[in-house]
């Protein structure tokens, strides 16, 4: 092939190779499983393991979808934190269930979360925003994000005022910056296989709220 010509997408495609998921392979508990793999993906170098495609909709049902990081989880949900102006705010107040994914490409991993959406407390969203590096809380203040932006210029003259206003001070967390609890009913481990019989399962919560464990087909 010639080096320099950069192939069809329709011509490109991978065979998963890595190994197969069985049902014996799985833990009683999603989160635990998710714990799992996370560690593995942590450990195969994968470059933001954290990172998850985050899917809302309107209450129209207009679906938008962006990437942003776990920053913390337990058996209680998923937690990520955002601009609270934002669309996905807007769409969360309107319409408050989601689904987050993450690709962990060198695993051939998928894993997917949907449930519903509550807000953090302030006092979590504080504790969370305390241990940003300074230069991502000051961001945080300068930035309205998902707002037309002028200009470049603007934004940095934004973050230098928001610098400068707080030198030598700890920075507060600004009211419009805050965090998300996704809450799952739903879990879905996937692993690449060959020929793309991909092996798939499920963790539906039943009406006893425990997880009923399922093959899904690829
Ligand atoms: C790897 C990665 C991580 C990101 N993490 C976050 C995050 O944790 N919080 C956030 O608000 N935006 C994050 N972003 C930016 C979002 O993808 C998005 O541009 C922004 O949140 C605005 O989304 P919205 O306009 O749909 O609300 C991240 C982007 C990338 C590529």
């Amino acid at each position: 092939m010639d080096e320099n010509k950069i192939p069809l997408v329709s011509s490109m495609r991978q065979n998963y190779r890595r190994g197969r998921l069985r049902r014996e392979d799985l833990m009683d508990s999603p989160v635990a499983q998710f714990t799992a793999w996370l560690n593995e993906a942590v450990a195969a170098q994968v470059l933001e393991p954290n990172a998850m495609a985050l899917a809302t909709a309107s209450a129209q049902g207009r679906p938008s979808c962006r990437t942003v990081l776990l920053k913390q989880y337990s058996e209680q949900g998923f937690l990520f934190f955002t601009n609270l102006k934002s669309r996905k705010a807007d769409e969360l107040k309107e319409n408050p269930y989601a689904m987050a994914v993450f690709f962990w490409d060198v695993l051939e991993r998928q894993v997917s979360i949907e449930g519903k959406v509550e807000r953090v407390s302030d006092a979590e969203a504080d504790t969370y925003f305390t241990t940003r590096p300074r230069a991502s809380q000051i961001a945080s203040w300068a930035s309205p994000q998902g707002n037309i932006l002028p200009s470049r210029e603007i934004l940095d003259q934004a973050f230098n005022q928001a610098a400068l206003h707080y030198q030598d001070q700890p920075i507060p967390r600004p009211p419009f910056w805050g965090g998300y609890r996704l809450i799952p009913n739903r879990f879905e481990f996937w692993q690449g296989g060959l020929d793309r019989l991909h092996d798939r399962f499920q963790y539906l919560l039943d009406n006893q709220n425990a997880w009923e464990i399922e093959r899904v087909a690829p």
